[in-house]
């Protein structure tokens, strides 16, 4: 069987530099950081470690909540596809940073997979 993209990007230590500097630049961005206002940045960045690793087909399960259910009520304060794609760009930006080859950033093609955290 071939590698999975989990383990092509480099593992768990891969997924934990990228969570960390990707919401490094989440929260410079004033655009998108005030929808984190009052969350455990913390805690955030342990549950996006376990979903960005399930995500890349590494040995964990993610089980918090879907993603449509996280953003219920961000989307009720405004939350939109263009705050979508700037997130999706950090972690574009994050993964080019770390130098993950483009290919494999594209194979797991952000946008289209994760666009329900921003329709209803
Ligand atoms: C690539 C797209 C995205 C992914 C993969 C993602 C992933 C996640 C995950 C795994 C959680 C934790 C869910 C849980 O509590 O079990 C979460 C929560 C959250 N996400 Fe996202 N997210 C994305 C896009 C966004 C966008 C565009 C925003 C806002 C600009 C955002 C803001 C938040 C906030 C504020 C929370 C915490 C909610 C709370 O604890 O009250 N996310 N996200």
């Amino acid at each position: 069987m071939s590698e999975s993209l989990f383990e092509r990007i480099g593992g768990q230590a891969a997924i934990e530099a990228a969570v960390d500097i990707f919401y490094g630049k989440v929260m410079a961005d004033d655009t998108i950081s005030k929808f984190f206002a009052g969350v455990d940045m913390n805690k955030q960045r342990g549950k996006q470690k376990i979903f960005l690793a399930f995500a890349f087909g590494g040995p964990v399960k993610y089980d918090g909540k879907d993603m449509r259910q996280a953003h219920k009520h961000l989307v009720e304060q405004g939350l939109n596809d263009s705050h979508f794609d700037a997130v999706a760009g950090h972690l574009q930006a994050t993964l080019e940073e770390l130098n993950v080859p483009a290919d494999l950033i594209g194979e797991r093609s952000w946008p289209s997979r994760a666009r329900p955290v921003t329709t209803s």
